[in-house]
């Protein structure tokens, strides 16, 4: 067993500053992933789930604590890894696909940007549309495609350069309920096959339970994690999962713990 945990999130704290002083928008936040495993994050809107992607992206820095992927404090492991895969990837709630490419170039953008020649590209993003169940779309528009189609491009393309860690900031939550069961089905056969470990924002009680390896429900701003749960339910998991009293108790447990932040 490997002790070093894949992502470290010790003792986060945020706060931004403000005209009339600061927000405290993260408080002492700690939690940390196993290799692989799906961590799913609720919690009220404002109390600071896409400030802990961002951090953990690189994108904002904490106030206070430290965060490491794979036991590299994270602005040194944003460089590339001796492997050549990066720490991370993320993926937003719209695919923010570019519209003059086509799939394929969408999906290929990345190991552009690294220098890949075309051949390797094409192969590559072959592969990752096949997986994701777009083949056959390498040539079509962004426009061309339903919404959960062009979220499936950007899971491809946030996957083409095998990040570590996976970012999901509530990626299926423009999508309607059926297509979002079928993504669901989709990211948990992805999973099979990649060894990322993700986080999945998510404002679906269900979807959290359904994914996740664990649960992390956050209190409203200041963020706190107020509970952690263990899904006991075997993976790969089927949408007939979501009708047992098992799944139900569970959903029905964290909607409690987080209406009760209203009363
Ligand atoms: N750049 C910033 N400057 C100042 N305040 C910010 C900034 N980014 C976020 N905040 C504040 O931090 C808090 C957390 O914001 P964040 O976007 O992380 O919440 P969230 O949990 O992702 O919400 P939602 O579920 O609505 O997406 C909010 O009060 C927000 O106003
Ligand atoms: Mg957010």
């Amino acid at each position: 067993m490997n002790a070093v945990p894949e992502l470290l999130l010790d003792g986060v704290s945020k706060t931004f500053a403000g005209p009339t002083g600061g927000v405290e928008a993260l408080r002492d936040i700690s939690f940390s992933a196993r290799r692989g495993e799906l961590i799913s994050i609720l919690g009220p809107s404002g109390c600071g789930k896409t400030t802990i992607l961002r951090m953990i992206a690189g994108l904002e820095q904490p106030t206070a604590g430290t965060i490491a992927i794979r036991g590299q404090p994270i602005n040194t492991a944003r460089t590339l890894s001796r492997e050549g895969a990066p720490s991370f990837a993320v993926v937003f709630q719209e695919p923010r696909l570019l519209p003059w490419f086509n799939i394929e170039e969408n999906v290929a953008l990345p190991l552009r940007l690294k220098g890949a020649d075309a051949a390797t590209r094409r192969a590559r993003a072959h592969e990752l549309l096949v997986l994701v169940g777009l083949s056959g779309f390498e040539r079509a528009r962004p426009d061309q495609l339903s919404g959960g189609m062009k979220q499936r491009a950007a899971i491809a393309r946030a996957l083409i350069l095998e990040p570590k860690l996976l970012l999901l900031d509530e990626p299926f939550g423009a999508l309607d309920a059926m297509t979002r069961d079928q993504m669901n089905l989709e990211l948990q056969r992805i999973r099979q096959t990649i060894s990322s470990t993700v986080l999945l924002i998510t404002h679906s009680l269900n979807e959290a339970v359904f994914l996740g390896d664990r649960v992390l429900a956050m209190s409203p701003r200041p963020g706190r994690i107020a509970a952690s749960y263990d899904v006991p339910f075997p993976q790969p998991r089927d949408l007939d999962l979501q009708s047992t009293p098992e799944f139900q108790d569970l959903v029905k447990e964290l909607r409690r713990l987080m209406t009760g932040w209203h009363t």
